[in-house]
């Protein structure tokens, strides 16, 4: 189990192993697949309101015997909400259901509402940040951040805020590695977190990772995980099978240069 973790600029550390829950329906299998996630060892757990499941979420990582402090909770604020005086009352609604006292990371799902991708936002978003900020100042969330977000999306937050956005959650994996958004945060002191680092499973039988995932002795979802771990990213695989999430968190082992250079080489640059 990998147990390694990354500085966020509250000077709080995030594991960079998380358990992805987005597309895992409420009830018994959102409850058990966390479940089974902090049993194997995962010590860090990804929901959003808008995923529908962050009650049986909650109740995985109350129920887990583990003590609050433990365990890395995100949710995030649904990418709709983009009217100011709405923010704080979609927070409470995720703490009453995640029912924990405070999570670790709250962020905006997205710069635009997922009926408008790309919309400009920036005056919204702004104001929308400002509750973020807000939030964080009471203790509740105790890091913020944004998912989604472009370079140009997350330049408009850093010019007006007095908080800068500690994370920026990304669809990373190899073949689309964004790295010009990587390299921004990276330059800003922001932690890129890799949703969907299996492609949700697309790039599970190409052949030319399972050829390295072979010679490396593990599996292609393992190759895909450590990878981006290996760019110095957090990765937050999801699956709903007790012996993959197991599989998913076995990290023991590096990837060579000349295969990271490999699959460096299939990025899409887009
Ligand atoms: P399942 O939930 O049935 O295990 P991503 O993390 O990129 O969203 O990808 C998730 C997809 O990959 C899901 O369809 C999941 O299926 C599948 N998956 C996750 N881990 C593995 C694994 N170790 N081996 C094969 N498929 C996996």
């Amino acid at each position: 189990m990998s147990s390694s973790t990354l500085p966020l600029a509250t000077g709080a550390t995030i594991p960079t192993l998380g358990f992805g829950t987005w597309q895992i329906p409420d009830g018994a299998p959102a409850y058990d697949a966390t479940a089974a996630a902090l049993r194997a060892g995962y010590r860090h757990v990804d929901s959003a309101r808008a995923y529908g499941n962050e009650a049986s979420v909650g109740r995985a990582v109350r129920d887990s015997g583990l003590s609050r402090g433990e365990v890395f909770v995100t949710s995030k604020l649904p990418a709709e909400i983009k009217d100011y005086r709405q923010v704080q009352a979609s927070f409470d609604q995720t703490m009453r259901q995640l029912a924990l006292d405070y999570v670790d990371l709250y962020l905006i799902h997205a710069p635009w509402p997922w009926s408008e991708i790309g919309k400009d936002c920036t005056a919204q978003n702004r104001q929308v940040w400002a509750q973020m900020e807000a939030i964080h100042a009471t203790g509740r969330a105790r890091a913020i951040g944004v998912s989604n977000f472009n370079v140009a999306e997350l330049g408009a937050i850093l010019d007006g805020c007095t908080v800068k956005p500690m994370v920026n959650q990304i669809r990373w994996f190899v073949g689309h590695t964004q790295p010009d958004v990587v390299t921004f945060c990276k330059q800003h002191g922001i932690v890129v977190e890799a949703y969907s680092p299996l492609a949700t499973g697309r790039i599970l039988d190409d052949r030319r990772l399972a050829t390295i995932a072979a010679h490396t002795g593990r599996s292609v979802a393992q190759l895909c995980i450590r990878y981006a771990l290996q760019h110095g990213l957090v990765a937050l695989p999801k699956s709903t099978h007790p012996t993959r999430i197991a599989e998913n968190a076995d990290m023991d082992f590096r990837i060579s240069d000349e295969d990271m250079a490999v699959l460096d080489a299939m990025d899409e640059r887009s």
